[in-house]
């Protein structure tokens, strides 16, 4: 298979999309309120805002995995409504199934889709490879740490060359060291791929050092309230960047939002 493919990132359409919770009190909770937004093809796009604004619900949506309220969703100007083979997925949790080896735990989405498993098992090993687990297909997820385990998941979600990566909070349950490694690896193995990535996050500097735009999220009814580019080269070094002004600046653009709506407050 091809890996070194440019610009075979998916283009991503989202037109009034909203979507409505009934809860078992038979409540309505507004989740998202109205949201346009186009990405473009193979640009990494980071969502931020705080808990409860709505940024799982619009990875849920986009992933196909609940229904929406009202809008349209179109990924290359088709429209979607359910899991489309174009959209790989990664969870906070790793989800791995504990009884399967690694292999076959990347192997899942082929097995259950009924495709041919002998094609893919090469792709797999490549991309354990490329992740730095190269060797530890036979191994099973209890034998990994949580970073490994993490990138296993990200290998089962690319396995079929998803033109669209969606993370939520992909890094939020790793110590600080392995974040940071994890996030220098996102960012190479994203300039690799060329794939479209949606990455949501709470951190806003993890947002700024790997985005090409960060959208700001407010508080319930989700909206973006701020659609930020981030104008750094690529690639970029973390100890570098984290002394570069511009960052500083982007940095302290967002939080400046959050402080406004109340969400940070300073001391
Ligand atoms: N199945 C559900 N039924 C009812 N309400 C829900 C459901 N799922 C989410 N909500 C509500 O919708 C809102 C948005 O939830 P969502 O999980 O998308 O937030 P989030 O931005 O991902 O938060 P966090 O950063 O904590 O993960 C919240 O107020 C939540 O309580
Ligand atoms: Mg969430």
């Amino acid at each position: 298979m091809n890996m070194t493919a440019q610009h075979k990132g998916a283009e991503i359409g989202i037109s009034q999309l909203s979507k409505v919770y009934h809860t078992r009190e038979d409540e309505d909770i507004l989740a998202l309120d109205n949201i346009d937004l186009t990405i473009e093809r193979g640009s990494f796009v980071a969502v931020v805002g705080p808990s409860g604004c709505g940024k799982s619900t619009l990875l849920s949506l986009l992933a196909g995995l609940i229904p929406r309220s009202s809008g349209e969703i179109s990924i290359d100007r088709e429209t979607i409504s359910k899991p489309h083979p174009k959209i790989g997925v990664v969870f906070q949790q790793d989800l791995l199934l504990y009884w399967r080896t690694v292999i076959d735990n990347i192997l899942l989405p082929i097995e259950i889709k009924k495709l041919d498993i002998a094609k893919y098992r090469d792709h797999a090993e490549e991309l354990l490879e490329q992740v730095g687990l190269g060797g530890m297909a036979k191994k099973f997820p209890s034998e990994l740490s949580g970073g490994m385990r993490q990138r296993v998941a990200i290998c089962r979600a690319l396995i079929q060359e998803p033109g669209l990566l969606l993370m939520d909070e992909p890094f939020g349950a790793l110590d600080a060291l392995t974040r940071e490694q994890m996030i220098m690896d996102l960012q190479s193995m994203w300039s690799r791929l060329g794939n479209t990535v949606l990455f949501i996050t709470h951190g806003i500097d993890e947002a700024v050092f790997l985005a090409d735009r960060v959208l700001v999220m407010s508080p319930r009814p989700g909206k973006i309230d701020l659609d930020l580019k981030i104008d750094m080269p690529r690639p970029r070094k973390w100890a570098e960047t984290h002394e570069d002004a511009t960052y500083h600046g982007y940095v302290r653009e967002i939080r400046k939002i959050f402080e406004a709506k109340g969400i940070l407050v300073a001391h």
